[in-house]
């Protein structure tokens, strides 16, 4: 297995509505010893609690639109700024746009980092609709699925004991928009990290622990071969 612990220290997981970014994110995030960064998951906190940022994004979350940039641009900074200086990363749903990517590369400057790698998680909306049908969350953000992951007690988390929720933005009519908001918004995110050598495409039709191997495996990949041909 290569080395991934000499991967660039800020990773971000591209893909759409359901692909497996969070399970995959926690999991690499946990491994790595980095911080796990998941916007919707930052924004669903916010919901709960009931901030001003919360109420401002559920209309957009639960019509299945984005959040606009400014916010989440702002929101991001706040975070990282949160974080221990220099602490690997591992983006989950950020950045979603162009203009996302472009703030998120203006944060990271002043302390001399970039973005390393960016893995387009990728499997096809059959396999998406099928994982989001089934997933169930804890309010603290663990995922679980009735099909492929369940929780050991039928709706609990294994690791708090709260009930497991259906995401109010999991509907049928609500992913469908989701589909096309990626497509439109964030799908040319795929050109823009090719166009800058960053992007590696790894297969999520398997089950999760293929998938993670997978990741695995691209994300050392090409810092290997970046390592070879820049010697850094
Ligand atoms: P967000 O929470 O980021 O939603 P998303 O990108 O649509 O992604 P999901 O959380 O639906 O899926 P995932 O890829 O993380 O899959 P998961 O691992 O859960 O955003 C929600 C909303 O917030 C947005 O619509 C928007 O309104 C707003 N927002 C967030 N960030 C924003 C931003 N940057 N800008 C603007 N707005 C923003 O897996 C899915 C299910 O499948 C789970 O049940 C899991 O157990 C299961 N599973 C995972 N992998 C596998 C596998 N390999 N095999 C079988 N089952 C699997």
């Amino acid at each position: 297995m290569p080395d991934v612990k000499s991967a660039g220290r800020i990773v971000v997981l591209l893909g759409a509505p359901g692909v497996g970014k969070g399970t995959q994110g926690v999991r690499l995030g946990r491994e790595l010893g980095w911080a796990h960064v998941s916007t919707g998951d930052l924004l669903r906190a916010a919901l709960r609690d009931g901030t001003r940022l919360g109420l401002e994004a559920r209309r957009y979350m639960d019509a299945g639109e984005l959040v606009p940039d400014g916010v989440m641009i702002d929101l991001v900074r706040e975070h990282l700024a949160g974080l221990e200086p220099g602490r690997g990363v591992v983006f989950d749903g950020f950045p979603r746009t162009v203009q996302q990517a472009e703030a998120l590369d203006r944060a990271l400057a002043p302390e001399g980092r970039a973005v390393g790698v960016v893995a387009l998680l990728d499997a096809p909306e059959s396999v998406l609709f099928k994982r989001i049908s089934g997933r169930r969350s804890s309010p603290g953000g663990r995922v679980y699925n009735v099909y492929f992951d369940p929780p050991r007690r039928d709706g609990i988390c294994d690791e708090t004991g709260e009930p497991l929720i259906h995401r109010a933005d999991d509907q049928p009519d609500t992913v469908r928009t989701r589909l096309a908001v990626y497509q439109k918004a964030t799908a040319p995110l795929i050109g823009h990290y090719d166009a800058k050598g960053i992007l590696v495409r790894v297969g999520a039709e398997g089950d999760i622990d293929q998938v993670y191997a997978a990741l695995h495996a691209a994300v050392g990949g090409h810092r290997a071969a970046h390592a070879a041909t820049t010697g850094r």
